[in-house]
This record gives structure tokens, sequence and C-alpha cells, in this order.
């Protein structure tokens, strides 16, 4: 790695569309200057760089790399282009913030783990929901005994594309390697190890029921884990807003996040006062002020670049959700349950 503690850190973006943005701020957020942008789309490219003064802008990341001068980077192109612009950060000495799901399959995922090993940069993958608040105070509740042994995993992401239909970079198996199961399921599958531990089976349906895509809009994944506790993976596109949320429930109590009906806090549910009846328990509100999840795991990940702090989505981590995911397609095209032990990919 080329940081040193005396120098500022320097950062560059592989990708000018919708999510470079919650990098930017980020970056912003942690003093990090943004010093080049590459993207093959001149009129993305002009928007950001104009927009964040960001002088060295690139058709390509070939360009950017070769002409250096930054420690870190943020792959935010659609997922077809993560290994090969990871591969090409790490020949360049540069650590990788690189977008989920973190590669199309597992041979490309094992390859970019291996090229960052060898080159000693760091490579971490944003699945940044480990890094909001609810989800990182909730691993804390869980790791603590908070709510007992955990007992089921119910996991939702799902969204309408904002009523405008599903952008193109999202469409295609090859740009995207997948639809809502792939690129919202990641996150859950991630969110399904952080919560729950290893899971050792899962049963998938999938179904394109609203846009005319080759990939599927609706999704669901039933998940055993090794020690027996159930989850539920739920994925759409074809929600009506937006819907993020995490119920985690266990001998003890449960932890529910939900953005549905106002401020995304996390409640602890629990019995601790004599008398309460079947609808009435304790409740433990938190509430989170601050930086959103994004910039919070950028936040994290600079401090892991910098030594100050451990890297907190590995690529093994980000690996292991495409596993599951691929898993869980496999499960829905053979409409049988697909153990995770034996599966390669
Ligand atoms: N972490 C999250 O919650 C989250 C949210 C949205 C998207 N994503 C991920 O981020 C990635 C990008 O998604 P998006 O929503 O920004 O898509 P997008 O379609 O809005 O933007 C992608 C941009 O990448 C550019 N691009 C294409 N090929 C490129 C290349 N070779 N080099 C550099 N730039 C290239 C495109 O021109 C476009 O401007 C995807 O992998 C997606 O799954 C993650």
């Amino acid at each position: 790695m080329t940081t040193s503690a005396s120098r500022p850190l320097r950062a560059a973006i592989v990708g000018a569309g919708g999510i470079s943005a919650n990098h930017h701020a980020g970056y912003v957020q942690a003093g990090v200057e943004v010093v080049a942008l590459c993207d093959p789309a001149p009129a993305a490219l002009a928007a950001r760089a104009a927009a964040w003064g960001v002088a060295r802008a690139y058709p390509d990341y070939e360009a950017m790399f070769a002409a250096g001068g930054f420690d870190v980077v943020s792959i935010a192109a659609p997922t077809a282009v993560h290994h090969p612009a990871t591969l090409a950060a790490a020949a360049a000495g540069v650590s990788v913030l690189v977008e989920k799901p973190m590669a199309l399959d597992l041979r490309l995922a094992d390859e970019m783990i291996a090229a960052c090993k060898e080159a000693g940069v760091v490579l971490m993958v944003n699945h940044q929901l480990r890094s909001s608040g609810p989800g990182s105070k909730a691993r804390e509740l869980i790791a603590a005994g908070a709510i007992g042994r955990v007992t089921h995993v119910r996991l939702r992401q799902a969204h309408d594309w904002g009523g405008v239909g599903v952008r193109p970079s999202f469409a295609t198996k090859a740009s995207s390697g997948g639809g809502t199961l792939l690129d919202n399921g990641c996150h859950l599958a991630d969110l399904a190890r952080y919560f729950g531990g290893t899971v050792a089976e899962v049963y998938a349906r999938v179904a394109t029921l609203k846009y005319a895509v080759e990939v599927e809009d609706t999704a669901h994944v039933s998940m055993t884990y090794s020690d027996g506790s159930l989850g539920l993976i739920e994925a759409a596109w074809t929600a009506t807003g937006w819907e993020e949320g995490f119920w985690v429930y266990g001998t003890e109590g449960a932890l529910e996040c939900t953005n549905r009906y106002g401020p995304q806090n996390l409640r602890h549910v629990y019995r601790a006062s004599p008398g309460t009846a079947w609808d009435r328990t304790d409740v433990t509100t938190f509430e989170f002020t601050g930086a959103p999840s994004h910039t919070r795991h950028v936040l994290a990940f600079v401090a892991a670049v910098r030594g100050e702090a451990p890297v907190v989505c590995s690529g093994e981590d980000g690996r292991e959700a495409v596993r599951l995911i691929l898993a869980a397609y496999a499960s829905a095209a053979a409409n049988a349950p697909v153990r995770l032990d034996a599966f390669a990919g």
C-alpha cells in the first residue's frame, strides 16, 4: 500500500452514475479529496466532474489508473466492471471499495481477492447496511445476548425504481448478473450472515411479474442456518415506494427495523415487566442521527486503509453473499433446496 500517516489520502471513483454520489459524499465527510473520475458516458462524467470540482476526468479506468495519483478507489460501475476494475486497481497498488454484488461469479470474486492480497491493498465490499446505525447496533445486541438465541431472521429490501422503470444497466444479465435477487438480495444475504451466522441451505423462488426485463423482479429465499434456525429473504422491484427492513427474532426478544412508518429506528422488544399482555411488551427504541449508512461505510473503508480499524466487509464476505444468491438461483431453477456447503457456484 502506498499510503502513509503523514500524507492525506486521495481517492478516485470508477463510474459516475447513481451510486457514485454516495461514495463521493463519504469521501467528503472523511476529508479525502476525490481527484479523479472515469465513466465512458461523457455527459454523466462531465456533470459529476463539474458538480464535484474534479479536474481529472477519464473515459476509461485504464487511463485513470495509468495516470495514478490516488490511494483508494470506489468501483461504482455496473457489476460486470467490478472484476476488471478491481484487478486494475490492485495492479496499481490502490485500495478498493467495490460496489455490490462484488462479482458476477465466484471465480471472478476469487481473482479479485487474490489480486488485492498479492498487491497488499485493502479490498472492502460496499454492503453498507453493516455500517448503518440500526445494522451495527443490532449486531452488537445479538452478540451481547440481548435477544437470547436467534431463531428467525427476516430481511426485506424492495422498491419500484421510483416509478420510472428498471435502470438499463440493471435490466440485462450481461451487465448486472441477475435481477432483484442479486441486486437487492445480495445485501440481505450479507445481513443474513452478519446477524445469524452460517447459512446451511436455501430454497428460493423467483418470478418476473411487472417489467419487460430478462431478469427476475420478485424473489424470496427460505434459509436454514447451520444451528437449525430459520431465515427469509424478500427482494422485489414490484413494491410500491422504497422498503428496507430487518426483523431478528430470538428466544428472549426481537429486533425490528423498517423505514416504512417513519425514521429507520431500531426497536428492541422484550418481556421484563410483570403482568404484560400478549400484545404488550417492553420496548427500547434506538434512534440514529448523523451520517447515512453509505457515508458510514466509506468512513469505515478509509479507517481500514489507514490501519485504524478492521475491514467491515471483506472480499470473502462479499463472495459469500454472492455464493448464497447463486445457490438461491440454482434452487429456484431446480425447484429444490440447495446445500451451501457443497455449492461452488
Ligand atoms: N450499495 C448499494 O446500496 C447500491 C445501490 C445502487 C447500486 N449499487 C451498485 O453500484 C453499481 C452501479 O450502480 P448505479 O446504480 O450507479 O448504476 P448506474 O447505471 O446509475 O451508473 C453506472 C455508471 O457506470 C458507468 N460505467 C459503465 N461502464 C463503465 C466502465 N467500464 N468504467 C467506468 N464507468 C462505467 C455508466 O456509464 C454509468 O454512468 C452496481 O454494481 C450496483 O449494483 C449499489
